[in-house]
């Protein structure tokens, strides 16, 4: 008799957790960050090469796309982002675009909800609006090898 009170209970956790999932995917419109494609390199061709003449990552840096909006390339490598100082002004609408050229790497802005894998070749794709002035860090927060801990740069917001 207790057993099968125990079954249910567990069918009602898996229900409730499935409808947890189904409701942040379809209400909340979560998307985990890093899924957005790949770049693939031709027969012979290194990783840097085949990212250079991938858009937007032929053009690491700042561009804007509407009246607010800006989406912001970034390219990492070992161990330097590229571009390592980035400007917006404030209430700018970014979508940031990130890889890596050579190996595992991460993009994190400490304060904010940006935190994207740099993996190699793998496109990571992440909306965020800085509503107020400031000094941001980015940091990669993956371990990369020897100067991992170096592997940061500046975004400010005016
Ligand atoms: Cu790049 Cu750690």
């Amino acid at each position: 008799k207790l057993e099968k009170g125990y079954v249910w209970l567990s069918i009602l956790v898996l229900v409730a957790f499935f409808a947890a999932i189904i409701y942040a995917s379809v209400v909340l419109a979560v998307v985990v960050p890093g899924d957005s494609g790949q770049i693939v390199p031709k027969r012979g061709e290194t990783l840097f090469a085949a990212v250079s003449r991938t858009k937007p990552f032929d053009q690491p840096g700042v561009h804007q796309t509407g009246p607010n909006s800006y989406d912001v390339v970034v390219l990492g490598q070992a161990w330097m982002f590229n571009p390592a100082a980035i400007e917006l002004p404030v209430g700018a609408e970014v979508t940031f675009w990130g890889t890596s050229i050579d190996i595992d790497h991460g993009l994190y802005i400490p304060g904010t909800t940006v935190n994207i894998m740099l993996l190699p070749g793998q496109i990571g794709k992440q909306r965020y609006r800085f509503s107020r002035p400031g000094q941001y860090r980015i940091i990669c927060h993956e371990y990369c090898g020897m100067l991992h801990h170096q592997m940061t740069g500046t975004l400010t917001v005016k």
